[in-house]
């Protein structure tokens, strides 16, 4: 009887050949663990008759033998075809996903500007965030306690308890004077960055949000050029046909200053909520360089002329993909960042 479950065993070890990693083990448990077929024949051997533990003996443990050698090849196998780890690993389920990141809208819109400004030889330069008192604001002409350096509300840093004139700038006009100071005209540039004002958050104003300023000098610019550059950027940035308007402003550094509307890019000028119902929205801030800057920055005033502009990102963001809570932006939250992912390249 031994003899006979040892051949039915043999046949059934010989014919088991898959190296899947589970099979595998249920296997193992059956033949050779603690409590398996081989131990149960081990201890039926103990009650055979003395004449039958001869022959039987022998059969026995080839048996045993060959049930080892079976489940270590077919494990050697398995790990084989996994490049000698994890073994048993079934090659044949679908694998596992993985999450891949998408760019920040802010990014995306960076970019789509400094590419349209790129093709006119605009070159991106930068700045630090912490700036001083002449590079934010003096040089740029706003006159020490003149009322101007309030339409920025500052975050100043303070030095031994006092108000220093260390401050985190206000806007990215500071990298237009760096520049100057440190080059020679012509200088065509574009500024991209984080700029600080002290204000309570809500879903229309920020305490940091992006600015791209831009600066070109060289002899004879005009506002031709300036209004003729700025047209070319609407028209690639949000389509042909779009319409710009120049409206008279003030800002210390230019003169005469303007800031300039596009025609809403939501209701094509018909009226909506997003240009309370005006056909117009505000894009940006524009000027020619005023001459004291230029000066400011050591470049005759006489020779060289230029115009420089100012925007916010997250308006041209806001435009571009409606996104009227400020929020979003710095939040993180990756259901919204995640809504950009058909934008990755
Ligand atoms: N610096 C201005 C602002 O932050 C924008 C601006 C830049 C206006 C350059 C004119 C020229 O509001």
């Amino acid at each position: 009887m031994l003899q006979e479950k040892i051949t039915q065993y043999t046949a059934e070890i010989n014919a088991f050949s898959t190296t899947k990693a589970d099979e595998l083990e249920q296997f193992r448990i059956k033949f050779l663990g603690t409590k398996g077929i081989i131990k149960d024949i081990f201890d039926e051997f103990k009650a055979v008759s003395p004449e039958e533990k001869r022959t039987l003996g022998k059969v026995l443990n080839e048996f045993k033998q060959l049930a080892e050698a079976k489940y270590q090849s077919l494990k050697e196998e398995g790990g084989q075809a996994q490049g000698g780890k994890d073994a048993g690993m079934d090659l044949t389920l679908p694998g596992e996903g993985f999450e891949v990141g998408a760019r920040h809208p802010l990014a995306l819109v960076r970019r789509e500007i400094v590419e349209i400004f790129n093709k006119l030889g605009f070159i991106v330069a930068e700045g630090p965030e912490i700036e001083d008192d002449w590079h934010n604001f003096s040089a740029l002409n706003f006159p020490e306690e003149h009322p101007a350096r309030d339409m920025q509300d500052t975050f100043f840093i303070k030095k031994g308890g006092e108000k220093g004139d260390i401050a985190l700038r206000t806007h990215t006009s500071s990298v237009q004077v760096r520049m100057m100071e440190h080059g020679k005209p012509p200088f065509r540039a574009l500024m991209p960055g984080r700029v600080y004002r002290n204000e309570a958050i809500s879903a229309r104003a920020h305490c940091f949000f992006h600015q791209i300023e831009g600066l070109y000098v060289d002899e004879k610019v005009s506002f031709a050029d300036l209004k003729q550059t700025l047209f070319y950027f609407v028209q690639e940035l949000y389509g042909e046909g779009t319409k710009v308007r120049f409206r008279p402003s003030y800002f210390p550094f230019t003169e005469p200053s303007a800031e300039m509307d596009i025609s809403c890019t939501i209701c094509k000028g018909d009226g909506c909520q997003l240009c309370k119902y005006s056909g117009w929205v505000e894009i940006l801030g524009c000027g020619m360089v005023d001459p004291n800057v230029l000066e400011n920055c050591g470049i005759d005033s006489k020779k060289y002329s230029g115009f420089a502009f100012g925007m916010g990102i997250e308006r041209i963001a806001n435009l571009k993909y409606e996104i009227k809570d400020l929020r979003l932006f710095s939040e993180n939250d990756t259901r919204f960042l995640s809504q950009f992912k058909s934008a990755l390249i």
